[in-house]
């Protein structure tokens, strides 16, 4: 997590020239923000996982309205779209379970890079199309994985090498909305294991393509945003 001190005091002349009131710390090679953060604002990173196939569909649609809100509000994001990354199923070996403080596989997939994505993150929003009423495979494939992130689960060791982080789901689905109930069940037993605080849920029911989505679905993504990070 990036500390942003207020930099810059855009009321003293309603931000026609603002003045440095205050020094800001930065991680090497970023731009300072000037604007949007009230005083002692906090940038929150963001990883958010695609975990639709469709690049361009309604997820990523949805997504995208989500992610463009949290940017302009100053923070960051980090996007994993599943579908580039070639993530196996879990073994059931459990060998990353003997392995105290790493997120190690013994699968070699790759998808350990996109745990080392999520140990520094503030906050995580896995979005998914409904697929039989679940999850779509790519991101039940990625959500399996994830015990690599846990330890000693119901064990006086137990901890999660994600908890603690605000953590949020977005799906979209063309039945109506309380079709939508298991995933979110399930996204929450699965958050609670991870020592997640869920913080927020976007259910968008009735999608047939990104251009008929409906009017409020912006809406209720920029306040999905706001609940992140708020
Ligand atoms: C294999 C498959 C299974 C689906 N299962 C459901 C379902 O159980 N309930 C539902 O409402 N929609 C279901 N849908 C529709 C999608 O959830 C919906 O169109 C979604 O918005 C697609 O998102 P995308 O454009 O990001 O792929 C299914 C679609 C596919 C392809």
């Amino acid at each position: 997590m990036q500390i942003c001190k207020f930099y810059v005091n855009l009321s003293l002349d309603g931000g026609v020239c603002p003045r440095i009131t205050e020094e800001i710390w930065l991680e090497s090679g970023e731009q300072p923000i000037l604007n949007r953060y009230s005083k002692g604002g906090t940038r929150v990173q963001v990883l958010t996982i695609l975990g639709s196939p469709r690049k361009s569909g309604n997820t990523a649609t949805v997504l995208g309205w989500v992610e463009e809100e949290l940017k302009g509000l100053g923070h960051k994001i980090d996007r994993v779209d599943v579908i580039d990354h070639r993530i196996g199923g879990c073994i059931g070996c459990w060998t990353c379970a003997k392995i105290p403080d790493e997120p190690r596989c013994v699968l070699g997939d790759g998808t350990e890079a996109i745990f080392e994505r999520m140990i520094p993150t503030d906050a995580i929003l896995s979005a998914s199309p409904l697929y039989m009423w679940g999850f779509a495979s790519q991101l039940k494939a990625f959500l399996d994985r994830c015990a690599c992130l846990v330890k000693d689960y119901g064990g006086p060791n137990y901890k999660s090498l994600i908890g603690g982080k605000k953590s949020a789901l977005l799906v979209t689905c063309m039945g109506p909305l309380e079709k939508a109930d298991l995933i979110q069940e399930i996204y929450n037993r699965f958050a609670g294991y991870a020592q997640l605080a869920s913080v927020g849920e976007l259910i968008v029911p009735n999608c047939t393509e990104p251009d008929q989505l409906a009017e409020d679905a912006k809406t209720q993504a920029k306040a999905l945003a706001r609940q992140i990070v708020g």
